[in-house]
């Protein structure tokens, strides 16, 4: 079994539409029914699609899990109502940063998001907030960052466009700190891996729809693919501290039955 189990979902995008809220049940249900439950649920951003208050209400009252969910802001939210409503905390348009010890994994987890624009950048506050974390947390322990907007070129035509500015400033810390054992993302709408910066770099699936890269996509017309089931990515942190990432889809009906292999 591996030391730290870190589920992440991303891009749940709450609409008031009982569609969405459905497909983010089954996921949290997948979680909740699994063998080894994950210590904690990472919700990479996009939590809700126009970032009003009553879809972080509708949000607050889905992410009800006995595992802590751990949530930052997309380019589809708003910092004030997300703090406002679903975090319980005044509304400010300060990024929302925050980091949690998960037995011994420092996660910290970054507001990529710009009010108003579709693309990501950590701005100077973020960044002196990630040294403090990095500067407090336990010499020999590993450490995770989280964010909505991927630091990489993914072969994604919509998303590479509105991808994170100024990556090399995010890569030096990285490189920098050996503690640190990946990166992890969502806005692609699609699960993928690559590297940054000589790390893991996990791009959570949307619980909401897929987003095919340059060799599916007819643009502009084919953009989102509702059809696919809901999926999710489980990352395992071993005692060498290194992580090694699952993804699942979750059809309707969940996992019923496993044959004898
Ligand atoms: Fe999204």
């Amino acid at each position: 079994m591996p030391m730290i189990l870190v589920a992440q979902v991303s891009d749940t995008h709450f609409d008031l539409g009982a569609r969405n809220v459905e497909r983010v049940e089954r996921v949290l249900a997948f979680i909740a029914d699994l063998r080894r439950r994950p210590d904690a649920i990472l919700l990479t951003g996009d939590v809700t699609d126009s970032g009003s208050p009553d879809q972080y209400a509708e949000a607050r009252m889905a992410l009800k899990a006995d595992i802590p969910v751990y949530a930052i802001p997309g380019n589809h939210d708003d910092r004030a109502a997300f703090r406002a409503t679903l975090l319980g905390e005044p509304a400010s348009n300060a990024p929302i940063n925050h980091a949690h010890r998960v037995g011994e994994l420092t996660v910290a987890l970054m507001d990529s998001s710009i009010p108003g624009e579709p693309s990501g950048r950590l701005s100077d506050e973020t960044y002196d907030w990630l040294r403090g974390v990095l500067a407090a947390a336990p010499a020999d322990a590993p450490v995770l960052l989280a964010l909505h907007h991927p630091p990489a070129h993914l072969f994604s035509p919509v998303i590479d466009k509105i991808s994170l500015a100024e990556p090399d400033r995010l890569a030096e810390v990285v490189a920098g700190d050996k503690r640190i054992v990946g990166v992890v993302t969502g806005h692609a709408h699609s699960a993928v891996a690559t590297t940054f910066a000589g790390r893991p770099l996990l791009v959570a699936p949307s619980t909401a729809s897929v987003l095919g890269g340059e060799w599916e996509l007819e643009l502009p017309d084919h953009v989102m693919d509702y059809a696919p089931d809901p999926a999710l990515a489980l990352h395992a942190i071993d005692d060498n501290h290194r992580m090694t990432t699952h993804f699942r889809s979750v059809p309707m009906g969940g996992w019923i039955g496993v044959l004898p292999f």
